[in-house]
């Protein structure tokens, strides 16, 4: 008799995004004549720039002749990639990662989601609340919670609540705890962490032998120049902290599909009888048997963001969707809407008004404003009361949300 992974029985309901497709697709069928705006999942809608373009297209034509073609890459990527991001996202600012620390992958959401197969079912899990889902899933499916309370809050994780009063920026846990999951610029608040903030967690961390998980998917909308980039920047993060960075977001490759992360030479791991391991080893190893690398040209694309032209049309990009989410930001403010977010993050998360859930708020955007966004209860039990609008979309579609939203 097949028996089944009984800890998938345990998720809540669907993935989020897929559920909130779901009423949409539903919503349309029944009102055909709708013309949906999509603020919900932060999906960019910006095309390739041609820097990137010109590097994708050159590297498939490589793979078309004798000499350029290239069969199975090496599994944490090229070279000319890694090397790139070593003095370009590191490096520049700093911080002393090395190029054989970066692993190449197709996504910080297949990431952030393995990385927590490496570590032990017994290490006590601290995430955010609200957070990106994916760390709460894979650690349910891994068999490493209890069963969800009626807030949906699994039992045996540690839920950090981020509020307007902490600034979206948790208390250090009251109980200890091995494995802390960060997400700065936050998804989905919107907010950002200053160096004093993540010191005080690499000091945690340190004194804790506990390990952060750092996404730093976002970092590239940050505008303030005090705000650190990675959490390579605070001094000893190398010893206690796992980053995942990803092209999705700031260079248009959500369909594309390229990201990476960074393990320490340092980083180091413990068995039950005190030894210590690298963690990078392990993950290597696991990476090697798992994945056979992103494709020849998607690298090569990647490699072209950090051109001289690359660099300037991603920032093109990046200051596109930030005068959207400035515009959204002043405009729901004006609307007498409390927001935050937006002005370092492409998130503006935003307190829906007086007593509303925000799935019923999300009910009433969809049925009297034909808009989409996404429910802060799906990001945690700390999310309800809380909405967020993503500012991936076209100008027009901004402006034409806020208008709409105006009239309800
Ligand atoms: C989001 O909307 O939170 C993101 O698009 C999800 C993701 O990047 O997977």
């Amino acid at each position: 008799m097949i028996k089944i992974n009984e800890n998938y029985l345990k998720l809540k309901a669907g993935y989020l995004f897929p559920e909130i497709s779901r009423r949409v697709n539903a919503f349309v069928a029944e009102n055909p004549q709708a013309k949906v705006i999509r603020l919900g999942i932060g999906d960019v809608t910006r095309p390739l720039t041609p820097a990137i373009t010109a590097a994708f297209q050159k590297g498939v034509e490589e793979m078309a002749t004798d000499s350029g073609f290239r069969g199975y890459g090496p599994e944490q990527g090229y070279a000319f990639l890694r090397e790139a991001i070593a003095i370009n996202d590191f490096q520049s600012r700093g911080a002393e990662i090395t190029a054989d620390e970066i692993f190449i992958s197709d996504g910080s959401k297949c990431d952030t989601g393995n990385i927590q197969e490496i570590f032990g079912l017994d290490n006590k899990i601290a995430i955010t609340d609200p957070v990106y889902p994916v760390y709460v899933d894979t650690n349910v499916m891994a068999g490493r919670t209890g069963q969800a309370d009626a807030k949906g809050q699994y039992g045996g994780l540690v839920y950090m609540p981020c509020t307007p009063e902490n600034d979206f920026m948790p208390e250090l846990p009251s109980q200890p705890v091995d494995i802390i999951y960060l997400c700065y610029p936050n998804n989905p608040t919107g907010a950002v962490a200053t160096k004093a903030a993540l010191q005080k967690w690499v000091e945690y961390a340190r004194a804790n032998k506990a390990l952060i998980l750092f996404d730093a998917a976002y970092e590239a909308f940050i505008s303030n120049p005090d705000i650190p980039h990675s959490i390579y920047e605070i001094p000893g993060a190398k010893e206690v902290a796992i980053e995942f960075r990803s092209f999705s977001k700031n260079a248009g490759f959500t369909g594309t599909r390229c990201a990476f992360t960074v393990v320490p030479e340092e980083l180091k791991a413990w068995t039950a009888s005190g030894e210590a391991v690298s963690v990078k080893n392990i993950w290597n190893r696991r990476h090697c048997t798992k994945f056979n690398g992103v494709s020849y040209p998607v690298q090569a694309a990647a490699a072209a963001v950090y051109s001289e032209q690359g660099r300037q049309e991603v920032r093109g990009l990046v200051d596109f969707y930030m005068n959207n989410a400035r515009t959204i930001r002043e405009g729901l403010s004006k609307l007498g809407y409390k927001v935050y977010g937006g002005v370092d993050a492409p998130y503006i998360w935003l307190a829906t008004p007086e007593g509303m859930g925000s799935w019923e708020f999300f009910d009433l955007l969809l049925n009297k404003a034909n808009v989409v966004g996404t429910p802060g209860a799906g990001f945690g039990a700390s999310g309800e009361g809380f909405f967020r609008l993503s500012a991936f979309g076209s100008y027009e579609n901004v402006c034409q949300a806020l208008e709409r939203i105006a009239k309800i």
